[in-house]
């Protein structure tokens, strides 16, 4: 007999309560406890052994469903696995929906059986939205429905499908689950069944999921350990471009990122992220410097632009956009006391232009040449580019991947390279195309010495 019980559950962080309190003991919020009935299924017959096997053995890599568009393929590491569940998360209207329907759609026009379950919009939503794309002729297999048990009868009952793409999690519920759609006890269970599916019947599943304003997906904890991947959607509404960001991925590498265009025909792909992120970019502008970083594998060139404006009275403003504003104050601190570089009186202002935000240390040194050219009032070279961590007494520290970093540079037509300079360990000239210059650094003064006496003066 199965048996009714009741818990509470926070809508946050998924923690279970044996009883409604105000605030989550596991998360801290307040009024997320949520009163759930859930069933409770006696197991089944006795308990069998587990066998344990040795590390050696025959696995065979998993099966691949590469969709075509490379720069989603790579964020998965390749494709789709077969029987395994990718969590697409992101803000409602950044592009869910249409990166899903095009990969689908690539699948489907290559043969493969693919069932797109739309929760969110109409069957004609979707076509209109298809024949906007010029995808309408894709032989893909499209429902509109939310009732969980249906769409778990269909998917078990019809010929295997290859890819199975739910849109959205949120909208799915089980009936006998007292709770909303979109609490966590619905997404919970829902998604479990669905995951069990692919399992059992080898499809690989999508679950598209959106995120909060805190930016976390609803029932976040809870799914985010269920499935095998999770990819986040993000950028920035008022730009063009949108990243792919694998944050976790059992069968591929994390911190890979996939790069794409909004355009008037859906997502297109950006190949050459640099480029785009340089486009706007106008030389011999003083507080603008290039930065050569990193996102996962791939280099990817960015602008640092900074601007300081006068501020002789009360509290100096800080603020920053694509950037950790606790790393521009050390940053600001270091530049005071090892370079000589007085900004205390100013307001300093940090832009990443484009939109991307960067979170690798190797920024320092590019932030730090845009701070000193925009105190000198000095452009930097506009051919070059800097990457480097920087540390508390000014030395310049060695970053990851110089050579991928120095390789993007000269692709993209730079000249010369700011970077730290090699330690005893690491002789010898990084792997850089010949044509580049290279200006080792060992401490950030003699960077801000370059701007000329006006820095350390003003
Ligand atoms: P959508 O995929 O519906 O977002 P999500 O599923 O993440 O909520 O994308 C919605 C936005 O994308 C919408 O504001 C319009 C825009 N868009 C384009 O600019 N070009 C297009 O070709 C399409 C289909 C959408
Ligand atoms: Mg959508």
């Amino acid at each position: 007999m199965a048996k009714a019980v009741t818990r509470f559950v926070c809508q946050a962080c998924g923690a279970v309560h044996p009883r409604w309190v105000g605030r989550c003991e596991s998360c801290g919020e307040w009024n997320t406890i949520v009163e759930e009935v859930a069933e409770r299924r006696p197991a089944p017959g006795g308990a069998a052994r587990v066998a344990f096997v040795g590390l050696r053995g025959e696995s065979e890599p998993p099966a691949r469903i590469a969709t075509g568009l490379a720069e989603l393929d790579r964020v998965l590491g390749g494709g789709f696995v077969a029987g395994s569940a990718v969590l697409v998360g992101g803000d409602p209207g950044i592009g869910k929906s249409t990166l899903l329907l095009q990969a689908a759609a690539a699948l489907a026009r290559g043969g493969r059986r693919v069932l797109y379950v739309s929760g969110e919009e109409a069957v004609e939503q979707v076509r209109l939205r298809a024949r906007r794309l010029g995808l309408a002729d894709a032989p893909l297999h499209l429902a509109a429905a939310t009732a969980l048990r249906d769409i778990a009868e269909t998917l078990g009952s019809e010929r295997a499908a290859a890819l199975v793409v739910i849109d959205s999690i949120q909208t799915m519920w089980l009936e006998n689950l007292e709770s909303a759609p979109g609490t966590v006890g619905q997404v919970r269970a829902c998604s479990h069944e669905l995951i069990r599916l692919a399992k059992a019947s080898g499809f690989a599943l999508v679950l598209v999921g959106h995120v909060t304003k805190e930016g976390a997906i609803a029932g976040p904890r809870v799914l985010e350990h269920m499935v095998d991947a999770v990819l986040y959607f993000e950028g920035d509404r008022g730009h063009q471009f949108r990243i792919l960001r694998g944050v976790k991925n059992r069968f591929g590498a994390t911190d890979e990122i996939g790069v794409f265009e909004m355009t008037e025909a859906g997502l297109a792909e950006v190949p050459n992220p640099s480029a785009l992120f340089l486009a706007e970019r106008r030389g011999n502008i003083a507080g603008s410097a290039v930065f050569a970083g990193l996102e996962g594998t791939r280099p990817v060139l960015l602008e640092v632009q900074a601007l300081l404006a006068q501020n002789p009275g009360g509290a100096p403003r800080r603020p920053v956009v694509g950037w950790d504003a606790g790393r521009l104050a050390m940053l600001l601190a270091v530049l005071e006391s090892r370079c000589g570089l007085r900004l205390a009186a100013h307001d300093v202002y940090l832009n990443i232009a484009g939109g991307l935000r960067v979170q690798e240390p190797a920024a320092d040194l590019a932030v730090a040449a845009a701070l000193a050219s925009a105190a000198a009032d000095r452009p930097t070279d506009a051919g070059m580019v800097f990457f480097g961590e920087v540390g508390l007494s000014g030395e310049v520290r060695q970053v990851p991947q110089a050579d991928a970093r120095l390789k993007e540079a000269a692709k993209l037509g730079f000249r010369a390279a700011c970077l730290p300079r090699r330690s005893g360990r690491a002789k010898g000239r990084p792997a850089a195309p010949e044509s580049l210059e290279l200006d080792e650094i060992g401490h950030l003064a003699d960077l801000v010495g370059r701007f000329g006496r006006e820095a350390g003066n003003r």
